[in-house]
């Protein structure tokens, strides 16, 4: 039997959907970007393409990272990243904000603008600002020569490769490691130990194996998938690490399944949002293991006592026997980079629900690959 295969089936390469081909593929870009910028020795990343030299990298006393989206959730990683393992104070906004309110712009402050499209028009304005008013500001972006490539001082490109799903994946974690480079280089130019410089140049080594880990295991997020896609709300609860993955995982389940996803800090659900637990109402709960694994635990404790069904990602060796949970064991990295591999779930759950739930799953309604208007 003849079946007819078009030029988009031999560009998905076999799969159904771009966004699997794109999830797939994380392993080898994350490899490729890696390749060339560890120094295992010194303990330390190099990024020649930020422009910096180490005297400047020392210079700046606060990192301010803009994006858009899942672009602004990578930034709050990235920011977490810097904060933790470079010792500066680092904060990520969304940049469609960022001109509006007026923003201050600090000579000693370091602007990392993150796009994937390097077009999103609300990046490129905050850059616009950044520079009007004499600030250095680089870029984290995918697209070579792209407009806001063009516009930065200097730019680390991510080299994810063309991606097609209007749900970003492969480039998402690819920033996320950019990041962690940023910060490994930014700290051993502060006062990163070469100890800890070489345990976070081992950890970022070891992802791509990690990813490939989670990606072979997918089939185990089935009967989570099942679960979450019976419901019309869903939250998603982490705490400083772990709250950026909970609002990029919000943000992939609402722009492909369609159901209705919020992410809090755990630590902020006694304050409100324990009101709406339910036995209708899921929670997706990250307990990585860390310090506030027991904190982590005891709010989870709180949703079972309102009969919240709980979705817990979690690491081996955490015990969550005490709990009603549907749960996933994430491989485990350094505590710093743990959040780049908490992300890679999120991704695989909201494809199969929205898969289950039958949605187109690389252009869900309503939303642009690139966004080129403000
Ligand atoms: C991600 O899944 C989204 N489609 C969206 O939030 C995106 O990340 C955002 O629009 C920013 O795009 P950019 O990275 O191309 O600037």
């Amino acid at each position: 039997e003849l079946i007819e295969v078009t030029e988009d089936d031999f560009a998905r390469s076999g799969y159904e959907h771009y966004m699997m081909k794109e999830m797939m593929e994380q392993p080898q870009v994350a490899e490729q970007l890696i390749g060339g910028h560890l120094d295992e020795r010194h303990g330390t990343t190099r990024l020649p393409d930020l422009n910096l030299s180490p005297r400047e990298l020392r210079s700046f006393r606060r990192v301010k990272i803009l994006g858009c989206g899942s672009a602004y959730y990578v930034g709050q990683m990235g920011a977490q990243m810097i904060a933790e393992i470079a010792r500066i104070p680092a904060d990520a906004e969304a940049a469609s904000e960022f001109r509006y309110r007026a923003p201050l712009i600090e000579a000693d402050t370091l602007y990392i603008v993150v796009s994937q499209s390097g077009e999103t028009a609300d990046t490129a304005f905050a850059v616009e600002e950044i520079k009007r008013k004499g600030g250095y500001v680089v870029g984290v972006i995918n697209a070579v020569g792209s407009t806001i490539a063009r516009a930065v001082d200097g730019r680390v490109y991510i080299h994810a490769g063309a991606e097609v799903a209007v749900a970003s994946t492969k480039a998402l974690t690819n920033m996320a490691i950019v990041f962690a480079m940023i910060a490994v280089e930014m700290g051993r130019v502060h006062d990163l130990s070469l100890i800890d410089g070489r345990r976070l140049v081992a950890g970022i080594a070891a992802l791509p194996g990690k990813i490939t880990q989670i990606i072979e295991n997918r089939d185990l997020l089935d009967p989570l998938a099942l679960t979450l896609s019976q419901a019309s709300s869903i939250y998603y609860i982490g705490r400083v690490r772990g709250y950026p993955v909970a609002s990029e995982g919000a943000q992939k389940m609402k722009e492909i399944s369609y159901i209705h996803a919020e992410s809090y800090q755990t630590s902020e659900l006694k304050h409100g949002p324990l009101a709406l637990v339910s036995p209708e109402m899921p929670t997706v709960a990250f307990i990585p293991d860390d310090e506030l694994t027991d904190r982590n635990i005891a709010a989870a404790e709180q949703i079972m006592a309102r009969q919240g069904p709980l979705v817990a990602f979690t690491h081996a060796g955490v015990d969550l026997s005490g709990l009603d949970a549907q749960t996933y064991v994430v491989p485990k990295s350094e505590p710093e980079l743990d959040p780049i591999l908490l992300t890679i779930p999120m991704q695989l759950l909201a494809y199969k629900v929205a898969v289950l739930l039958g949605h187109d799953v690389d252009k869900p309604r309503n939303l642009a690959k690139s966004v080129t208007v403000e």
